[in-house]
């Protein structure tokens, strides 16, 4: 059955902008992207959101939804309190290009900065390499990320303190936990880790581990291990006594 829910979306650019109402209908089984869909189709065809394949899969609806970030495909109105106006607002970490559309190129200029994989020679005499299955799945987690970039959103270092700059975030050290965890690869980023990609910055707060729509265990499996590896190098008292 169809039921009136009103939704707050945020309109504007750039250069500032404001929340506007939109009421439309809604049945069983929609999730907010419908509604947005909705709206768009009925009451404002310029508002603009980004969307590929509704299935949580492209990582481009990323908003925030009542506050929170999250893929829009993938909201449920179900779960949902609709007695109240829906809140629908771009991504706060990144700059705004048009209503629901951020600019998310920084994640992949970043991305660019962190030492590409450098495999070992292979080891086997038809030129291939012989890997522990334990050691393949360790990183199987990692390779889930669909880049939505919902966690470097909740990231309070780039979204409170704008840390762009300095900080890679929680997606890029999930990849350069995929890279440093690889059974083959033997490039070596703990100097990075520490200095340019201020991996310090990270108290462990795992705000990005609860928004991933992936459910990657970004925190505990990826960032703790690479701090582990910063504080072995740096600040084991013992390695630091005998370092050139
Ligand atoms: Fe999205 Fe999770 Fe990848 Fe972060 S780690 S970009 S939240 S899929
Ligand atoms: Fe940010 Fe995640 Fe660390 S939210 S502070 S990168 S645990
Ligand atoms: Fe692809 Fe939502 S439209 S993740």
């Amino acid at each position: 059955m169809a039921t009136p829910a009103t939704f707050r979306i945020w309109r504007g650019n750039s250069t500032g902008g404001a929340f506007q109402d939109y009421t439309t209908s809604v049945e069983e089984g929609m999730v907010v992207l419908d509604a947005v869909h909705r709206i768009q189709a009925q009451q404002a065809p310029d508002l603009a959101v980004r969307w590929n394949c509704k299935a949580g899969k492209c990582g481009s609806c990323s908003a925030e939804i009542n506050g929170m970030p999250s893929l829009m495909c993938m909201t449920r109105l179900s779960a949902i309190d609709l007695s109240i106006p829906v809140i629908v607002e771009p991504m706060h970490a990144f700059p705004v290009i048009r209503d629901l559309v951020t600019d998310v190129s920084w994640n992949f200029q970043a991305k660019k900065t962190i030492k590409q994989f450098k495999p070992r020679p292979p080891d086997a005499a038809d030129g291939t390499w012989r890997i522990q299955q334990a050691d393949v799945e360790r990183v199987q987690e990692f390779r889930k990320c669909i880049e939505c970039f919902l966690c470097q959103d909740v990231c309070h270092v780039l979204r409170e303190h704008n840390k762009h700059d300095e900080f890679i975030g929680p997606r890029l050290l999930v990849y350069a936990a995929a890279l440093e965890m690889h059974p083959l690869d033997t490039e070596d980023r703990v100097s990075d880790l520490r200095h340019k990609h201020n991996i310090g910055y990270c108290n462990i707060t795992t705000c990005c581990r609860q928004v991933c729509p992936e459910s990657i265990t970004i925190t505990e499996n990826a960032i703790i291990p690479l701090k582990e590896r910063v504080v072995d190098r740096y600040f084991d008292p013992l390695k630091r006594l005998f370092r050139i």
